[in-house]
């Protein structure tokens, strides 16, 4: 590691550096393709976030001038690219504005120059990056995480802009080289939430942070027993003209986005289409200014997420973000910002930010239902009262969870496994799926129970592991059946339901993990839990790297 090689940071001398966490996207991930990239004569040095789009095109022509390249990446093309400018103009600035005009992609950049040794440049455009002020040196992140024990003063780039630091002093520029004043923010996150105190894992301990993120996500937002959204300016009349509401997100905030989708309908009796973002931001999708878009994002900065909500304001629509880090790019874009108040999530494989979606979600499919007049009194009553109550309910499933920890002891060695479901067990199953394959490497997929039928059950055979997923009450005896229905060929049956149908569900399956009951609609934020436990406990039996998982990042900045 970094920190034994330079003895904790002890043997680099001097006042300024860059250095980087990515992962390769150009070649191997190896020492050669790691970043800061040097320029040939060894002068310029800069690390990368982000992908140039047209390197091999810009490679070509340095190669054609006699530029010998060292690595795979298209990193080193831009720090080659820039000595070749400095050489022609002399001014590093200069260089540098004449590069960005020069690639296409993304990028966000930190540059240091051997005849500066007191300067660093940093650039960006669709790839984050957060200027920290601090008493003794200044700061370039693409994570507040990072710079939180340093300083709190900090002022988000945007796109276009150019920062020159020193130890003393941040000066800004637009494209044009024009000074800019940047608004200063305060991060309010703690310390210690960023760090890992006791626990073997930050996945660990952000799964048991989770009914605290989930009371100061809902609690702030409840007065006098309403939901109050001061952070939404959507009003009664415009709630009234939507036609259509479309969520858009990535991952596990795509599968939020999927249980929000049924909650949604339910309440706001308007269609409710979830679309990944990668597929949305290339459909044409059919968006007018009737169109409500919510954008679903953890990290504010997914790189899909934001183009997709872009298009969707280029279309007209009106944009929501439900977003955790404050003054990320797709909450300062959105037209609202409503923020999952989850604290920094570290854990690359999410928990905390998901559970927090599902309760930001689940807050403003209640609001918007109290415009639109389509929820009767008692019902927003329960669901509220209920949706303030899962903070208890969770902690009290987290305080007797050995036995999931037992059930993935006993199945941990299994090379595939599947989960069914309906309604909202099925999406809340995909949730839970993609939790265990990213962290165990275990192959998992989850399926609709009524799909068995449908191609899926010929891959049942004796000795597979399937996670049956039966907490939605309404459709308990439909998963009996499917339980049934597996295990006659063969299955072994981890089944999760709730406390009320525990005994029902043990006649059935091999085994049960029995979670405390609330609204239907609700029923997930609980469910999710030992789903992440389940995933987090195999993966911990088979020796995975947990917070990393391989090939993955926390926050994807590239397409
Ligand atoms: C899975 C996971 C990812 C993220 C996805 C979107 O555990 O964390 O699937 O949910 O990359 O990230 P955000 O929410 O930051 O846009």
């Amino acid at each position: 590691m970094l920190a034994d090689l330079t003895h904790d940071g002890a043997d680099l001398t001097g006042s300024l550096g860059i250095g980087h966490t990515r992962r390769a996207t150009h070649g191997e991930p190896n020492d050669i393709n790691a970043h800061p990239h040097v320029s040939e004569n060894g002068a310029i040095a800069l690390v990368h976030n982000g992908i140039i789009e047209n390197y091999l095109e810009i490679k070509e022509q340095l190669a054609q001038q006699g530029v010998t390249f060292t690595s795979e990446t298209d990193t080193e093309v831009v720090a080659q690219l820039l000595e070749f400018h400095y050489n022609e103009c002399g001014s590093m600035l200069e260089a540098v504005g004449r590069v960005l005009r020069r690639i296409e992609g993304s990028y966000t950049f930190g540059i240091i120059c051997s005849d500066y040794p007191n300067a660093l440049i940093a650039a960006r455009k669709d790839s984050p990056l957060i200027l920290g002020y601090g008493e003794n040196g200044n700061f370039i992140v693409s994570d507040v995480t990072a710079i939180i024990k340093h300083t709190r003063d900090v002022a988000y780039m945007n796109d276009g802009e150019i920062a020159v630091l020193t130890e003393n002093s941040i000066d800004v520029f637009d494209a044009e080289m024009t000074p800019l004043e940047k608004e200063h923010s305060r991060v309010e996150w703690d310390v210690t939430a960023a760090e890992k105190c006791e626990y073997p894992h930050f996945m660990f301990k952000e799964i048991l942070e989770q009914p605290e993120a989930v009371r100061k996500t809902v609690s702030p937002r409840v007065r006098d027993g309403r939901v109050m959204l001061d952070d939404i300016t959507i009003t009664a009349d415009y709630a009234k003209s939507i036609s259509h509401i479309y969520m858009i997100a990535c991952g596990s905030a795509f599968y939020a986005g999927s249980v929000a989708k049924y909650v949604w309908e339910q309440l706001l009796r308007r269609p409710v289409e979830v679309v990944l973002a990668s597929e949305f931001r290339y459909s044409e999708p059919l968006v007018d200014e009737n169109t409500l878009v919510i954008a679903i994002s953890q990290s504010g900065e997914t790189l899909d997420t934001m183009a997709a909500l872009r298009e969707a304001k280029r279309l007209g629509g009106r944009t929501l973000a439900v977003c955790n880090v404050v003054g990320s790019s797709i909450a300062r874009e959105a037209d609202d910002v409503l923020y999952t108040w989850a604290g920094p999530e570290i854990a690359v494989a999410t928990s905390k930010g998901y559970s927090t979606q599902l309760a930001a979600l689940d807050l403003t499919g209640l609001y918007l239902a109290d415009l639109l007049e389509t929820v009767s009194r008692e019902e927003y009553d329960e669901i509220l009262t209920k949706l303030q109550a899962l903070p208890e309910k969770m902690q009290k499933y987290l305080e007797h969870y050995e036995e999931t920890q037992y059930y993935a002891s006993l199945y941990f060695n299994h090379d595939s496994i599947f989960f069914i479901g309906r309604n909202l067990d099925f999406v809340m199953g995909l949730e839970g799926s993609l939790k265990l394959k990213e962290i165990s490497y275990i192959h998992s997929e989850a399926y609709a129970s009524g799909e068995l039928k449908h191609g899926t059950i010929s891959l049942i055979e004796p000795g597979t592991l399937v996670v049956a997923l039966g907490t939605h009450g309404p459709l308990f005896d439909k998963a009996i059946s499917n339980v049934v229905e597996v295990k006659a060929r063969g299955a072994t049956v981890l089944a999760v339901t709730t406390e009320k149908f525990r005994e029902k569900m043990e006649k059935t399956a091999d085994a049960v993990i029995a979670i405390p009951e609330t609204y239907r609609l609700l029923q997930p934020s609980l469910g999710i839990v030992p789903l992440q436990l389940f995933a987090y406990y195999v993966a911990l039996q088979r020796g995975c790297d947990i917070d990393k998982p391989r090939n993955l990042a926390k926050s994807v900045t590239v397409e």
